[in-house]
């Protein structure tokens, strides 16, 4: 008994402090393991899909480079910086071939999906007319061009990238192709009905964005309309691209990204009459069946959203004096 009480006040002197610091080394460690997971967790979700320790795109590329290597295909200037062209890491500045990997990511299901929405939103915007006069900016292989052309319109794409452009050529012939900058057009002003450029904005710096928008309105008719399309800023695409960027990726360093609010205040500042904006693509950029299987319902659920989560955002501005179409406003 007395033997009972010793040992009670042993653990009311000594033991409950040791209990207590027991308990908050297992708390801390607990947490800080919980940290952990969940850093750990947040690297592999933004981080592309990985089958055998590589990523999809980590194969994709390394296949080019063997293809590139036995000469089955061909980039015209493999090591040249002129594209800053990417939508996923593959298509890198020094890639073997830009143009087969860019497209090559629109034949994934994450890319058709990813395209289908987002052009979705540039055709809303745009509202092309048959017989009109389009400029597609950074045309790049063309996809945008090509849309156009079935729109019925009379198309002129614009691209420094050779590369590029030889592919766009291939694609479609019938549109004139023109080697150039946005920020320098080679056109007269007034050119053009409507003029459209799909991420191009994100790869220009600072003052590039303001000159190429001054561009793509002094080339559209008073009452045409400039529709861009650009990467949104606050999405797990943004974060991903991000994350590449701290990796090393010059592409998605340099790379940036866009809110409607800026998007409007830029064309404003260039001189158009109207701005509206919508954002789009609230699909994950994982390329997995149960997420693209229901990219339509991920879009419907989204939308309420916002800027919060989507990965694409899209804007018309009006050119010198034009009646504002029927353009919805975010
Ligand atoms: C991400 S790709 C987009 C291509 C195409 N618009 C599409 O959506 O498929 C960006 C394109 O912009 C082009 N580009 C980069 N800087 C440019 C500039 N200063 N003027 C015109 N195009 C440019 C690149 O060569 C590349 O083809």
């Amino acid at each position: 008994m007395t033997g009972v009480v010793v040992h009670a006040g042993g653990w009311g002197d000594g033991g409950w402090g040791w209990a207590m610091w027991l308990a908050m080394t297992i708390g801390m460690t607990a947490m800080l393991v919980t940290l952990l997971a969940i850093v750990w967790l947040i690297v592999r979700a933004v981080g592309p899909p990985r089958e055998g320790g590589r990523s999809r795109e980590d194969r994709a590329l390394e296949e080019l480079r063997v293809r590139y290597a036995r000469g089955e295909i061909s980039g015209e200037s493999p090591t040249s910086d002129a594209g800053r062209c990417s939508r996923t890491s593959v298509v890198a500045p020094a890639e073997p071939d830009r143009a087969q990997a860019y497209d090559a990511w629109y034949e994934t299901a994450l890319g058709a999906a990813a395209h289908r929405i987002e052009l979705r939103l540039v055709a809303a915007l745009a509202a092309p007319g048959r017989g009109e006069r389009a400029l597609d900016a950074g045309c790049g292989t063309g996809i945008y061009t090509a849309w156009l052309l079935e729109q019925g319109l009379e198309v002129t794409g614009l691209d420094p990238d050779p590369a590029m452009l030889s592919a766009a050529r291939v694609k479609v012939p019938e549109a004139r192709l023109v080697e150039g900058d946005a920020t320098m057009l080679p056109f007269a002003e007034g050119e053009f009905d409507l003029a459209v450029a799909v991420t191009l904005f994100c790869f220009l710096d600072g003052e590039e964005r303001l000159v190429a928008a001054r561009e793509l309105l002094r080339v559209v008719r008073p009452g045409g309309r400039v529709v861009v399309g650009e990467l949104a800023r606050r999405s797990l695409w943004a974060a991903q691209r991000r994350v590449r960027g701290w990796r090393g990726s010059r592409t998605w360093r340099q790379a940036h990204f866009a809110t409607a609010g800026e998007l409007r205040q830029l064309f404003h500042n260039a001189g158009a009459t109207a701005v509206s904006a919508r954002y789009g693509l609230y699909l994950p950029p994982w390329d997995v069946t149960s997420f693209v299987s229901r990219a339509e319902a991920i879009e419907r659920l989204g939308r309420p959203l916002g800027a919060l989560g989507a990965a694409f955002v899209a804007a018309r501005a009006e050119a010198g004096g034009g009646a504002a179409g029927a353009t919805a406003r975010v």
